[in-house]
């Protein structure tokens, strides 16, 4: 088994029926490890079946018709020629080449999954990649005015956000804008936060599927309306399970003689969601309200969190569905980082080294030259750069480099850093203003003139504009 890699396993043994099972955590500590889980390993004797690795469609969501590409990526470990039966909805292909061009003319939900076969008919399946037809994800982008890296506290940003939904309109009552400043554990990387309310979603997706023709919000109908429903059902055990379990399972005899039919093909997770739209009806909690889709938010200056904290403003857009398709969202994030870099965050530099002095971090200067580098910057706007710190039993004399691109990339600053013993270290360097608006990285290259004793101590680096 060396080719298998396994996640943090935390136990491992043999279960009743003589194979093998093994535990991972995952490879995140303390978090929702989407890689953890429980794993069984079977020894086969003779032909093993191919190992399907991903599947891969080009497109999981858009207007009619549709066509979409599925790949998959297999190996058969006897290196077998391989047949690939996919699944497409309830229609099944059959080919011989690990790719599937497939038109979808009708509106609906495809799980489309292959089945990999080798010549000895050994096979394995791949994941469920499900394909929307007849409603394309709504895409969503944030613009922001000026700087485009930095957030400066206590000054508004300008934000615009637009949306685009192709083959339906776009109505402002689904889109929803929040701004922030991101908790330590949030992940950076992520493209967009979803911050529907669930009830919104819930709203969306009643809305795409056959209730409407029996229930209206305000007014009985067929069925009860679901005001009332939330009314009488808010004082229920569990109300979001109840109601859940009669969307599910259909109802009759509450009301009066007409009969509500089940909905056996609908997921748990959307009669979910409709239950905390229907609930939603009763109660008096104040519903979250989106930012306008133009305008201002003023990040406010941060006391109790560390300097470098980000900023970020979310949207996320959810459109109405269509008959027998879910609706879908589309998000986006815009992080802003503090124009203020404590030294603790800055991990690319020559010649400086590290120090930590009761819980805060400094950066060393060096005894004669080096540099430090700020990752992903826009200049847009700044003025110059401040660095801040002091002095431990030093009188120095540095010159100061500000640098794109490279150590030895061109000059846009410069200065001359006087230390004082056991005095503050502030300097400000001027900059030449920047018309590109391109995310660059901004080396600060330091020199010093002269001997040095005792160590000369950089805080935080800061862009001001
Ligand atoms: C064909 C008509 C019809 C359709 C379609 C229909 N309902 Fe109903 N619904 C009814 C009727 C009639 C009742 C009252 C049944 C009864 O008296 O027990 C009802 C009752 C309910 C109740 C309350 C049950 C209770 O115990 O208080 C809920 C919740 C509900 N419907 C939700 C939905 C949702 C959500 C959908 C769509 C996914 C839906 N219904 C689709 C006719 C319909």
């Amino acid at each position: 088994m060396e080719q298998t890699k396994n996640k943090a396993a935390i136990d491992m043994e043999v279960g009743p029926d003589g194979r093998l099972y093994l535990l991972e955590y995952g490879k995140g500590w303390f978090s929702k490890n989407a890689d953890a889980g429980i794993t069984r390993i079977d020894y086969m004797a003779g032909n093993r079946p191919p190992k399907v690795d991903s599947l891969v469609v080009d497109k999981e969501s858009g207007t009619l018709p549709l066509t979409i590409s599925a790949q998959v990526k297999a190996k058969d470990p006897e290196n077998d020629a391989l047949t690939y039966v996919w699944k497409i909805g309830t229609q099944t292909q059959e080919t011989k080449d690990p790719v599937l061009k497939y038109t979808i003319k009708q509106a609906g939900e495809y799980p489309v999954s292959v089945e990999v076969m080798d010549a000895e008919k050994a096979s394995s399946k791949s994941s469920e990649v499900t394909v929307y037809a007849g409603n394309e994800q709504p895409q969503v982008d944030i613009s922001v005015q000026g700087n485009k890296s930095f957030y400066f506290a206590g000054k508004p940003i300008q934000y615009q956000v637009k949306v685009v939904d192709r083959g339906d309109s776009v109505s402002t009552s689904n889109l929803f804008i929040g701004a922030d400043f991101l908790q330590g554990n949030e992940d950076l990387a992520s493209e967009g936060h979803q911050i529907v309310p669930p009830e919104i979603m819930g709203k969306n997706i009643m809305m795409s599927s056959d209730c409407k023709s029996c229930h209206k919000v305000n007014e009985k109908s067929i069925g009860p309306s679901f005001t009332q429903i939330a009314q009488r059902r808010k004082t229920e055990l569990r109300p979001n399970n109840y109601i859940m379990d009669v969307i599910l399972k259909g109802s009759s005899g509450k009301w009066g003689e007409n009969v509500m039919p089940a909905h056996p093909t609908m997921k748990g997770g959307d009669a979910k969601q409709i239950a905390e739209f229907i609930l939603s009806l009763a109660s008096d909690k104040v519903k979250r309200k989106s930012l306008p889709p133009t305008g201002t938010v003023t990040p406010k200056p941060q006391i109790t969190q560390k300097q470098n904290t980000y900023f970020a403003i979310n949207a996320s857009y959810t459109d109405l569905g269509a008959a027998g398709v879910k609706p879908l969202t589309g998000a986006k994030r815009v992080i802003l980082k503090s124009n203020i870099i404590d030294a603790g965050q800055i991990k690319t530099m020559t010649g400086f080294t590290s120090k930590d002095s009761s819980g805060n971090k400094y950066l060393v200067f060096p005894a004669r030259e080096g540099f430090l580098q700020v990752t992903k910057v826009d200049l847009t706007g700044i003025r110059s750069i401040t660095l801040m710190g002091g002095s431990n039993g030093a009188n120095a004399n540095y010159t100061i480099e500000i640098r794109t691109n490279s150590a030895t990339g061109s000059i846009i600053g410069q200065g001359e850093l006087m230390v004082a013993n056991n005095k503050p270290v502030s300097l400000a360097v001027p900059i030449q203003p920047s018309v590109n608006g391109d995310m660059q990285a901004v080396f600060i290259a330091v020199r010093t003139n002269g001997a040095l004793s005792g160590n000369v101590l950089l805080k935080t680096v800061r862009f001001n504009p």
